[in-house]
């Protein structure tokens, strides 16, 4: 049996169609509480997890494959991961964003030790520390946009795509972290033992994420 880990939500339904083009979709009579997902193929499952756990299932072997989105998998460390494969699906930025009237390019002039708030402490920490900045980091779990609004934070570290959250809530983005897309992560041992069956389904996900 393969076990394939991911998340529900956005990266689920942005699979689904590279999973249908591989042929291995969900079973069309799974419950649909059930974290475990019958596919097309008998010696396949799905399993679903929070985006963030993704790469621990997958590192501990748990899960043989995952998908993850390139943040987590930096939060993460990738200690234990293979990754072969960029799917160019959930596109989106990592960047440092702060309130419109907020003088960032002066703060960082002036050596300003500024509160950031996010949920990427690991990235944001070695981000900060490349540019020799001092920061004090606020671990939140979401809606870190509000975190400046009500005097939490000075700055965010968080995912942009449209810029339209940040817009509605009087932010701007002053500097990019990281370019994210969702990545097929692989459990090395399993690459290894069960090489006969992954490397195929990788073939299969790259034809479908790429078109060649
Ligand atoms: P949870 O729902 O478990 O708290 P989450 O909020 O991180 O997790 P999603 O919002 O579904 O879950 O995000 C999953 C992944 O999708 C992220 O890790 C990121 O790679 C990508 N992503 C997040 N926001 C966007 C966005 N606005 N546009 C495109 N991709 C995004
Ligand atoms: C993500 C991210 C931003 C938003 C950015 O949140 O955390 O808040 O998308 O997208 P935009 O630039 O297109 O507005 P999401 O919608 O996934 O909600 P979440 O915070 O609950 O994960």
């Amino acid at each position: 049996m393969i076990t394939l880990a991911l998340a529900k939500g956005r990266i689920y339904e942005e699979t689904l169609p590279l999973l249908q083009a591989a042929g291995i979709g969900p079973a069309g009579d799974a419950d649909p509480r059930s974290l475990i997902v019958p596919t097309a193929r008998a010696d396949l499952r799905l399993i679903l997890v929070r985006a963030a756990d993704v790469p621990t299932y997958v590192q501990y072997g748990a899960a043989d494959l995952g998908i993850a989105g390139r943040d987590l998998l930096a939060e993460h460390g990738g200690q234990g991961l293979y990754q072969p494969l960029d799917l160019g699906i959930a596109r989106c930025r990592m960047v440092v964003a702060v309130p419109d009237a907020f003088d960032y390019a002066g703060a960082v002039k002036q050596g300003a030790r500024l509160r950031v708030a996010t949920k990427y402490i690991r990235t944001a920490r070695e981000h900060f520390a490349a540019k020799g900045m001092h920061v004090d980091l606020i671990r939140l779990y979401g809606s870190m946009e509000l975190a400046p609004l009500v005097g939490l934070a000075d700055a965010i570290v968080d995912l942009v795509d449209t810029g339209n959250t940040l817009r509605a809530n009087g932010l701007r983005a002053v500097e990019d972290i990281l370019p994210v897309a969702s990545r097929l992560i692989v459990n090395p041992a399993s690459m290894k033992l069960k090489r006969e069956t992954i490397a195929p389904l990788i073939e299969a996900f790259r034809q479908a994420a790429h078109g060649s």
